[in-house]
């Protein structure tokens, strides 16, 4: 890789100013914000330790929410950091300011080995609009800059792009690392046959995917609401499924595109259908040739999808997931996801990526999640990143000379 990493640091008795992506989600009870999925937390660990261990003074910066550039108490990370200190058994120092002499004070008084969090960086406007004096004030805070945040690396704000101008050294912490060895690395060249799974409700999200993955996959296996623009495309019934006609002209290109590069793209050849959106609804399977009965949404792939699909990955070499098949949130419209989820954790031979986004929430709820290669903290940056775009939280980071 050709940018910096942390483990090329001399960081022992340094102050380093570590950018993490702590924007997990949460639920409120009884008065008291929860935090009930800890993985981007858990997954910056590693960085952390690292640090400790070999002497640095840890001062961490994340968002959390959209305060939009005002002090929310909603939007504290203080949460953030009772849950730190549990996890790594060490005091976690809160700063209520980002900038200024509050944390500078904290700071000064560190020692080798302390953690300090800084309260949300978006509690400031200059954070989102990459303000270049409030990006000073923050690289002030240390000797040293690192950016593990790669689930905010596709943002260009003070904290993960900005304040590298003014950081005497930038480097990627090691989740950073490790997402770009999967989503970059390791599907440059990847082994084949290569597979790409692409769920979700919308085309539109997965244009610049489908595109330049065009380039290296042999196999698309479509399926969620997006599989019902291309069967409008084709002139087959979508009744109340979700289509987003705009884009049909779009998803004839894509189609063209595909037989033109000899890529093989599959689409549902059934799909399971209801008139109600419920909990407890029992949808049908339908067949294609049919389209989708007048009246009916569909929610789910198919028994004979999830039969050919399974056999196509089983037979890859590289899978990469991203978007769910179905509305796997509601338990009738679960089994297509969590069959795909079953065959990926069957192939065992293969490199299982798991892209971001609702896909990683599936495979965690059907408890695959450790039988994947690769998961993904990143939503909107794998994707930006698997579409072949530089990110700016990437770029920005000191060249590894
Ligand atoms: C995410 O949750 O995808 C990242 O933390 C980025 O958050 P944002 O979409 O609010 O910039």
């Amino acid at each position: 890789m050709s940018k910096l990493s942390v483990r090329d640091l001399d960081v022992s008795g340094k102050r380093v100013l570590v950018r993490v992506d702590f924007n997990v989600p949460t639920e409120e009870r009884e008065g008291h914000l929860h935090i009930t999925d800890d993985t981007r937390i858990r997954e910056s660990l590693p960085t952390i330790s690292a640090l400790r261990e070999r002497g640095a003074k840890v001062i961490l910066m994340a968002h959390f929410g959209r305060p939009k550039g005002k002090v929310n108490p909603k939007y504290s990370l203080r949460t953030v950091a009772d849950h730190l200190h549990t996890l790594i058994n060490h005091p976690v120092i809160f700063s209520h300011d980002v900038i200024g002499v509050v944390p500078e004070k904290i700071i000064s008084h560190m020692h080798n080995g302390d953690v300090v969090l800084l309260e949300n960086v978006r509690f400031h406007a200059e954070e989102e609009a990459n303000d270049p004096v409030f990006a000073q004030a923050l690289a002030k805070l240390g000797d040293v800059y690192v950016n593990d945040a790669f689930g905010a690396a596709h943002r260009a704000h003070a904290s993960t792009a900005g304040i590298a101008r003014f950081a005497g050294q930038s480097a990627m912490g090691l989740l950073m690392e490790k997402e770009l060895q999967y989503l970059e690395g390791e599907l440059a060249s990847p082994a084949k046959p290569f597979l790409v799974i692409l769920g979700g409700s919308k085309v539109s999200d997965k244009i610049g995917v489908i595109k330049s993955l065009m380039e290296k996959a042999n196999v698309f296996l479509i399926g969620g609401a997006m599989a019902y623009t291309f069967f409008r495309a084709l002139g087959i019934p979508t009744g109340n499924s979700r289509v987003e006609a705009d884009k049909v002209d779009l998803a004839h290109e894509l189609l063209a595109l595909a037989k033109e590069k000899g890529v093989r793209f599959l689409l549902p050849v059934d799909n399971l259908e209801t008139q109600e959106i419920s909990a407890t609804a029992t949808p049908q399977p339908t067949k294609i040739n049919g389209g989708v009965t007048d009246g009916f949404e569909a929610v789910d792939i198919g028994p004979e999808t999830i039969a050919l699909y399974s056999s196509e990955i089983a037979k890859a070499k590289t899978i990469l997931w991203n978007g769910p098949v179905g509305i796997f949130e509601l338990a009738p419209f679960a089994k297509g996801t969590r069959a795909l989820a079953e065959a990926l954790a069957a192939n065992t031979e293969a490199v299982t990526i798991i892209g971001g986004g609702d896909s990683v929430t599936a495979v965690k709820q059907f408890g695959l999640a450790d039988k994947m290669t690769f998961i993904s903290t990143g939503g909107g940056a794998s994707l930006e990143l698997l579409e072949g775009k530089t990110l700016p939280g990437v770029a920005a980071l000191s060249e590894n000379a």
